[in-house]
């Protein structure tokens, strides 16, 4: 019979090399099987100790189990080099350069022009406590023209200059109806502020059929055109720079009594003249831009809220509407009334 310990020495030199040379921790796992599992033959000399002739069972048991000892030592101390060595690899490959610049910024927009200064007049009126509402751009005759005391024959009441949507009811032609709805909705002291879309049958360089204004409404006791210009004041420095002044000049809107149109120091030039004596293009020479219409609230517009708490004898107010695109395109020397609405990108990008 030949000798049992000869094949265990050659069967543990095979395996050895061969788990020396294993590439990965699967291939070692495949000769963990071959050489150590249920039916390897190392496994199976051992088991087969005992059919020994006595003699040989002491040094065949020793030197088998030795052998497994060994090998199943050699796989753990390869399995764990493997494992550190291929997640070294995996460490290395998936290494990200934290100096690349990140996922370049999606473009996020930006406010139209007329937007942003709607926002900045807003911004003035609310800081001198002022509240602002909204009203509908779809009106009555009522408060687009009777209630603001528009004589029958008043030309803006004509098909011809207004959009009307039924005998009794307008795309409003200004935001001035909201001072009469606001008055009927709450009782003074009022003191707000109204943007919104206007509608008027118009369309050249310096008219849209559609534009925006601002209207402006305070009422309380002892409020004079004094407490106007104040306010219109701040308005102007604000929008336009410190050094701005304004003046009234005499007007006439159904709705104000007195009326007055409303001009700010001209912010191109210098009393009308540019540094190299030429006259200035923004103002023509004046010195001075028209930029609003106001006045003080006339009564007969008080008569029709009288029973919510407007009895003209105890209350005055004034009033105030601009143009937003108008401000926007003084303040920017937009060219062209159109332009607000074409959405041309390189107008809409130069803004905001
Ligand atoms: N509603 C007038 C317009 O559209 C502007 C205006 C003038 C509004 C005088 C007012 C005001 O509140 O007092 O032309």
């Amino acid at each position: 019979m030949n000798d049992p310990t000869q094949r265990i020495s050659e069967l543990r030199s095979e395996a050895e090399a061969a788990i020396a040379e294993a590439p990965d921790t699967a291939a070692l796992e495949e000769l963990r099987v071959r050489y150590l599992g249920r039916k390897a033959e190392l496994p199976n000399l051992l088991r087969g100790v005992a059919e020994l002739p006595p003699e040989q069972r002491g040094i065949v048991g020793r030197t088998a189990n030795e052998a497994r000892k060994g090998l199943e030592a050699l796989v753990g101390d390869r399995v764990a080099a493997l494992e550190a060595a291929e997640l070294d690899a995996r460490l290395a490959a998936d290494r990200v350069d934290v100096t690349l610049p990140g996922a370049p910024p999606q473009p996020v927009g930006r406010h139209h022009l007329l937007s942003s200064t709607r926002r900045e007049i807003e911004d003035v009126f609310l800081g001198l406590g002022f509240s602002v509402m909204e009203g509908p751009e779809v009106d009555l005759v009522h408060y687009n023209f009777d209630a603001l005391n528009h004589a029958e024959t008043h030309p803006a009441r004509n098909r011809s200059d207004t959009f009307y949507v039924a005998d009794e009811a307008v795309l409003r032609t200004h935001t001035s109806p909201m001072q009469v709805r606001a008055m009927e909705l709450y009782p003074p002291p009022l003191y707000i502020i109204v943007p919104g879309r206007v509608y008027r049958r118009d369309s050249d360089a310096t008219h849209t059929p559609q534009f925006h204004q601002v209207e402006g409404l305070a009422v309380d006791e002892d409020v004079t055109l004094a407490d106007l210009k104040g306010t219109l004041l701040a308005f102007a420095r604000a929008v336009f720079g410190d050094e701005r002044d304004v003046r009234l000049r005499p007007h006439f809107f159904p709705f104000t009594e007195p009326s007055v149109e409303v001009d700010v120091s001209c912010f191109n030039c210098t009393g009308g003249f540019m540094r190299d004596g030429s006259r200035c293009p923004l103002c023509k020479g004046e010195g001075w831009i028209e930029i609003l219409g106001a006045g003080e609230v006339d009564p007969n517009v008080f008569e029709y809220v009288r029973e919510h708490g407007y009895d003209p004898d105890r209350i005055q107010g004034f009033a105030f509407g601009m143009g937003i695109e108008r401000i926007a395109f003084l303040k920017h020397g937009v060219p062209d009334l159109r332009m607000f609405f074409e959405n041309d990108l390189r107008f809409l990008e130069q803004f905001g």
